[in-house]
């Protein structure tokens, strides 16, 4: 329940989309979580009933460690001043990883405990890579989900424990992507595309492959 006085958190959209994912209810972990405004929601809004907010900087702990303080939240999280998955118990169900790049997830991802959680990432470069290690380390991607905040797009991607071998193009692009809307994914895809037209490459498989998205989508009509 929110205290009476306690400031009412509120997310952007990247952040928003990633608090989606996490399953009501859960045991919950945020690494590299900063400012701490994820697992805040996450308790205040009753959707983890217990979290673990962790960080390799003690001064970005701090700051989360005030905030939830703050909302009087603090009997329901653990402070964790750590590298990736150390200190975080194997009982955690869901898992999020964000605003970090895609190799130093790829890192933290390696050490995933046993009883596979949900993993929530969303990573600021090397994509393909990322989604690469998540199929190497036994998850399987269920979904990715493009948000908008700040200006620019960011993906999220939840993966599960299993099997899952991408294709080239889905590495690249992306698999089972949700959008707000079809406006949304267009724009989204001509972004890309642009972005892929000013590397002037010979052969650019990812650009011909926005294009195919680009024109299933305006086949669809
Ligand atoms: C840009 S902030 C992202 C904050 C928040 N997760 C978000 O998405 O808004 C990245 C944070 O990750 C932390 N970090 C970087 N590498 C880490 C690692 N290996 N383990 C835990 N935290 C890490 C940094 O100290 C920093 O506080």
């Amino acid at each position: 329940m929110i205290s009476p006085n306690a400031r009412i958190i509120r997310l952007d959209q990247r952040l928003s989309a990633v608090a989606q994912l996490f399953e009501k209810g859960c045991v919950g972990a945020d690494i590299g979580t900063d400012h701490g405004m994820l697992p805040a929601y996450l308790l205040q809004h009753d959707i983890c009933r217990y979290m673990y907010v962790s960080d390799i900087s003690e001064i970005a702990l701090s700051k989360a460690k005030k905030l939830i303080k703050s909302l009087g939240l603090q009997d329901r999280a653990s402070f964790v001043h750590a590298n990736g998955f150390s200190g975080i118990p194997s009982s955690v169900e869901c898992v999020s990883i964000c605003g970090l790049g895609g190799e130093t997830i790829a890192n933290i991802i390696k050490n995933t405990p046993e009883t596979k959680p949900k993993l929530i990432m969303s990573a600021h470069t090397k994509l393909p890579y990322l989604r690469r290690n998540i199929n190497d380390i036994g998850y399987s991607i269920s979904r990715e989900i493009v948000a908008r905040a700040a200006g620019r797009y960011y993906v999220i991607i939840e993966a599960l424990n299993g099997s899952q071998i991408l294709s080239d193009k889905e590495l690249e692009l992306g698999f089972n992507m949700h959008f707000n809307c079809k406006e949304d994914k267009e724009r989204y895809f001509n972004w890309r595309l642009n972005i892929e037209k000013k590397k002037r490459l010979k052969n650019n498989n990812t650009l011909e492959w926005i294009k195919e998205e680009l024109n299933y989508e305006a086949s669809k009509g």
